[in-house]
């Protein structure tokens, strides 16, 4: 495809999605400011755990389909469109996404251009923005053609890469001929897939990113509510979720109960959702709600754990398998692992902990006395406890008999109901799930 694309930011979605537009055919140039990162990129080396990318970026690379210049004005060169993927971190305070990053790529994307080209939001950012990065071009280059689109992105991280490339949907806010021409042409490989593309206004783009995420959220801590009542009824919440879920208007996916939802978006686009509706004068209950219960829930893991102890963890050597806030990936963003393993330390266990990638992430951001052990078998031998936290397919192979040659006790908390309650039972252990009566 003859088309030039830059991309302003080579974090997770800037790369996923400089990678994956490249497989499609564009020339893409991903712009790192930070030049240790664009160092180990341009050695091929990926910052970021991600199943796949690293063969993407290699392959597109090596096809001179991506880049990374060294300046922001090679980038943007020829580009027909300038994606801007900066990071919009909780600002500090108030809860509202950061936008310092946003707004000073686009600046210097605007005094940079010498052609006309459409400035697309990749980064998910408060609705409002779009417009006002349109009123800075007609500001800062009334000389230009510039034309702003909202492109959200719905990638979860572990299965970005299928995700970009087999989307239910893709999200376009354009009020322009010519940008909705661009983009289409830039999607057009997906469109051969029907992949629906919905074109709307920018805030409502804007707006379906973090309604997507709301309402994501919120299915999650809903079946984690009907899980607590679960356990004072008798009933179990896996039943319950699937009784549910095929009902073709609830679905089955995100009813899957546990220590409450982490990771880079949910916990930050829901707080920032909250505060955009609260400001726009119509507050989402539901959300401030959704908001504090997984909040709360989080905070309520340890002692989830010492209670299956029998009341005191003190001095007991604790299990705790997996770390990062979701399987296959190293980010320990707002992980349910982190306040779980404070608690238990505070309440005098000694926590041994494992994850397949997360390790490095998660030592700076442990207490002191965490012991972090090489594998599954160094983590469980002469436990008192196991705590399952992140739902790793190594740890659902793990057997009652290998648990029982390992551990010294017999305590098995399961966050994710991965394991067989009754095969562990009869194995003598005492096993608690989520919402499993
Ligand atoms: C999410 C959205 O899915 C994606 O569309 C958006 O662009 C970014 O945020 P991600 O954060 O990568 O993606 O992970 P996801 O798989 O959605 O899981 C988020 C959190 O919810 C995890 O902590 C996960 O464990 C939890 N979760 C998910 C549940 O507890 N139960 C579920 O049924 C599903």
């Amino acid at each position: 495809m003859d088309m030039r694309i830059a991309i302003i930011g080579g974090g997770y979605v800037g790369l996923v999605s400089g990678a994956c537009f490249a497989e499609f055919g564009v020339s893409v140039a991903v712009v790192e400011a930070d030049a240790a990162k664009r160092a180990m990129l341009l050695e091929g080396k990926i910052p970021i755990y991600e199943p796949g990318l690293d063969r993407l970026v290699a392959e597109n690379t090596a096809a001179g389909r991506l880049s990374f210049p060294a300046t922001l004005e090679e980038g943007i060169a020829q580009a027909e469109a300038v994606f801007i993927a900066v990071g919009t971190p909780t600002r500090r305070g108030d809860g509202h996404a950061d936008l310092t990053y946003v707004f000073a790529a686009v600046e210097q994307v605007l005094r940079a251009l010498d052609h006309p080209a459409v400035i697309v939001t990749k980064s998910t950012v408060p609705v409002g923005t779009g417009r006002k990065i349109a009123e800075l071009a007609q500001k800062l280059r009334p000389d230009l053609a510039i034309e702003v689109a909202a492109n959200p992105e719905f990638l979860r991280e572990g299965s970005a890469i299928t995700d970009f490339m087999r989307p239910d949907r893709v999200v376009v806010g354009a009020e322009s001929e010519r940008a909705r021409e661009v983009l289409q042409r830039l999607y057009r490989p997906l469109y051969l897939r029907e992949a629906p593309i919905v074109f709307t206004g920018l805030e409502s783009a804007e707006l379906t990113k973090y309604a997507a995420n709301g309402f994501l959220a919120m299915k999650i801590t809903f079946i984690n509510e009907m899980a607590d009542l679960c356990e004072k009824l008798g009933a179990d919440v896996n039943d319950v979720a699937r009784g549910i879920g095929l009902d073709g208007r609830i679905g089955r996916k995100f009813l899957h109960a546990g220590p409450g939802f982490g990771g880079s978006c949910f916990p930050k686009d829901t707080l920032a959702l909250m505060r955009i509706a609260e400001e726009a004068g119509a507050p989402s209950r539901l959300i401030e709600a959704v908001v504090a219960v997984n909040d709360a829930r989080k905070e309520a893991m340890a002692g989830r754990v010492v209670a299956a102890c029998g009341g005191s963890v003190q001095g007991l050597r604790i299990a705790v398998l997996g770390l990062a806030f979701k399987p296959e990936t190293d980010d320990m963003r707002e992980a349910p692992s982190l306040p779980l393993i404070q608690g238990l330390a505070a309440a005098g266990a000694q926590v041994v902990a494992f994850d397949p990638e997360a390790m490095a992430g998660a030592r700076p951001l442990l207490p002191g006395g965490v012991i972090f052990a090489t594998g599954v078998n160094d983590a469980l031998a002469g436990a008192d406890a196991l705590v399952l936290v992140t739902e790793w397919n190594e740890f659902r192979a793990l057997a009652p008999v290998m648990l029982r040659q390992l551990m010294r006790g017999s305590v098995v908390v399961d966050l994710r109901n991965v394991f067989d309650p009754q095969a562990l039972r009869d194995a003598g252990f005492a096993y608690h799930g989520i919402g499993r009566a």
